[in-house]
């Protein structure tokens, strides 16, 4: 299993486990060289320990360039463990995963990720102090990430439609697909704005509740992607960028905050090709590692305000430089995180 990641992919992978409690997982440090690998824990069925690792990998990488690019003093790494099948303590289970976070002395700060809660992190906080998504109360920063990562995304979106489309939010119509923490808000900061809304969720009840709240026209779930409106916000899963979907979009901007939209590498070119703007997404919702990552450091809540409104002018800069070049977006921000994890790199050396 471990022989299948490539080799140089990482510079850690330690396997989890813990026959006790029925911990199994896998710890993927993908960079130090910015500071600690930090990256949430993500507790999910997988249909092989294979598929496990391969994903711990791929999402420590994504945390590495997000948190370069967000100008964090974390380098990128993601522990992912499988969800047993039968009855189980949770917080033991965590607690012994807080055993091995404790056992890499620091080098990697885990945090909450799809499928673990404040809950866990407060079992992992028993065990070690590399933990971050706790609540720590109202001077610093902590808490719900989701306001912070719909803020930057609006931002970002305001900034790429006057860069790319020349127009203003009130001007446009969104396509919002999945309205939960991240979407539900976005939703809200561009109804004020002035943008025409479609939105969708798999919960229906919970698309038609919000587009009466704010006006909006809902759609079924399996519409929204090629809905007639000026921008797509991808707010629920990864992957929906893909070769089956590129074709189908209307929208020419996309701007959400869902994580790993791309399918493939290789849809930023698909994108380009059809003259679709892409934000990529690890620039555009790093508001959420941003507030996880201020909490850590006992920054305040102004600090991560600040980041956070960093976020929109670095997009603007990468889709210029992408306009520039001829280059896909996704690529320039890949290789932008990449020079600043080398420097990095070389400086430390
Ligand atoms: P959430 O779980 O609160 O909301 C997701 C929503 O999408 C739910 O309402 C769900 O019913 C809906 N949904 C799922 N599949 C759908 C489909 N095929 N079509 C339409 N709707 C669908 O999650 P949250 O926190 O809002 O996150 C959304 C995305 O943003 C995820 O990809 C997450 O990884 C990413 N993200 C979230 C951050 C945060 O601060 N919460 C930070 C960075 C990324």
């Amino acid at each position: 299993m471990v022989d299948k990641v490539e080799a140089g992919a990482v510079e850690q992978l330690r396997v989890v486990q813990d026959s006790a409690t029925g911990l199994t997982g896998a710890i993927a440090i993908h960079s130090t060289a910015l500071g600690p690998a930090a990256g949430g824990c993500r507790f999910w069925t997988y249909s092989s320990y294979e598929d496990l690792v391969r994903d711990a990998v791929r999402l420590a990488k994504g945390m590495s360039y997000k948190n370069a690019l967000a100008n964090l003093p974390f380098g990128g790494g993601k522990a992912v463990l499988q969800r047993p099948t039968g009855a189980f303590d949770r917080d033991a289970l965590f607690r012994a995963f807080g055993d091995a976070v404790a056992g890499l002395n620091g080098a990697y700060i885990t945090a909450e990720d799809v499928g673990t809660t404040v809950a866990d992190m407060k079992a992992i906080k028993d065990r070690t102090a590399f933990v971050a998504g706790l609540d720590h109360g109202r001077s610093t920063a902590g808490g719900d990430p989701s306001p912070w990562t719909a803020l930057g995304v609006f931002e970002s979106m305001k900034a790429a439609a006057r860069l790319g489309l020349g127009v203003e939010l009130s001007e446009l119509s969104v396509a919002v697909q999945g309205l939960g923490n991240v979407g539900a808000r976005l939703c809200r900061m561009l109804a004020e704005a002035g943008a025409g809304l479609v939105v969708a969720d798999v919960d229906a009840d919970r698309a038609a509740s919000l587009a009466g709240e704010l006006g909006a026209k809902a759609v079924d779930a399996a519409e929204i992607v090629a809905a007639e409106a000026d921008v797509f916000a991808p707010c629920a899963l990864g992957g929906i960028l893909n070769s089956r979907s590129i074709p189908t979009l209307h929208a020419r901007l996309i701007c959400g905050g869902a994580n790993n939209q791309l399918e493939t590498e290789a849809d930023g070119e698909g994108l380009r090709e059809r003259g679709i703007l892409y934000a990529p997404d690890y620039v555009v919702n790093a508001g959420g590692i941003i507030n996880v990552s201020a909490e850590y450091l006992g920054e305040t809540s102004e600090q991560v305000a600040a980041r956070v409104h960093e976020i929109a002018p670095r997009l603007a800069a990468i889709l210029k430089d992408a306009q520039a070049s001829g280059r896909p977006s996704n690529v320039v921000a890949d290789e932008l995180a990449r020079s600043m994890i080398a420097a990095a790199t070389r400086k430390a050396a």
